[in-house]
């Protein structure tokens, strides 16, 4: 029975080596905040996709459990430990169909933590981070989280957030 387990757990790392799952162990410069603070996040819920005109990218937002909840009952504020990441990507023609654009390649993953012990420096109570990804590798957002903080201030009343829920029915 031990040696099933072991066989079993020693087969377990193994695999989850081979599909990476573990996200790059990177800090934002000024509010340390850690990508692994995400780990997972591919498999959180969709909540909404933008398209940015400017910039010409696809965004998906995405949130864990505990927010997707809060978002889909339009309670506000969100509960400690929501998190809400958003991916953006640059668009191409499908080769299958080129009047129909689809996601080319990443260009940054970001997040909203909800923590109030610490970050509240507008009253927001939100914790702001973003990786950039240079190649095949992210790096954090050397301009750190001020900007993402003065910005987001402009929808204060709907705690912070540009984003309600899509419905998909
Ligand atoms: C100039 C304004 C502006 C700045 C600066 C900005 N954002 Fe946003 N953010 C937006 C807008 C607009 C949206 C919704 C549209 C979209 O998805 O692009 C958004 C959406 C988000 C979302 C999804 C939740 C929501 O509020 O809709 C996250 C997470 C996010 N931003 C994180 C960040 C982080 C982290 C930074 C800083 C590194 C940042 N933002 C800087 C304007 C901004």
């Amino acid at each position: 029975m031990l040696t099933r387990s072991i066989l079993f757990s020693t087969a377990f790392i193994f695999s989850s080596a081979l599909i990476g799952a573990s996200l790059a162990d990177i800090k934002m410069p000024d509010n340390g905040l850690s990508f692994r603070e995400v780990e997972g996040y591919q498999d959180y819920k969709v909540v909404a996709t933008h398209y940015r005109s400017d910039k010409k990218e696809l965004r998906y937002i995405m949130a864990n459990p505990i927010a997707i909840e809060a978002l889909m009952a339009k309670k506000q504020p969100l509960p400690e430990g929501s998190k809400i990441v958003k991916v953006a990507w640059s668009i191409k023609p499908m080769t299958t169909f080129p009047d129909a654009l689809e996601a080319d390649q990443i260009q940054r993953v970001e997040y909203m933590l909800k923590d109030s012990k610490h970050y509240n420096q507008n009253g927001d109570h939100w914790g702001y981070a973003r990786y950039v990804k240079k190649g095949d590798e992210y790096v954090p957002y050397a301009k750190g989280a001020a900007e993402c903080i003065a910005c987001h201030a402009s929808v204060a009343s709907d705690d912070y957030l540009f984003t309600s829920f899509q419905k998909t029915y």
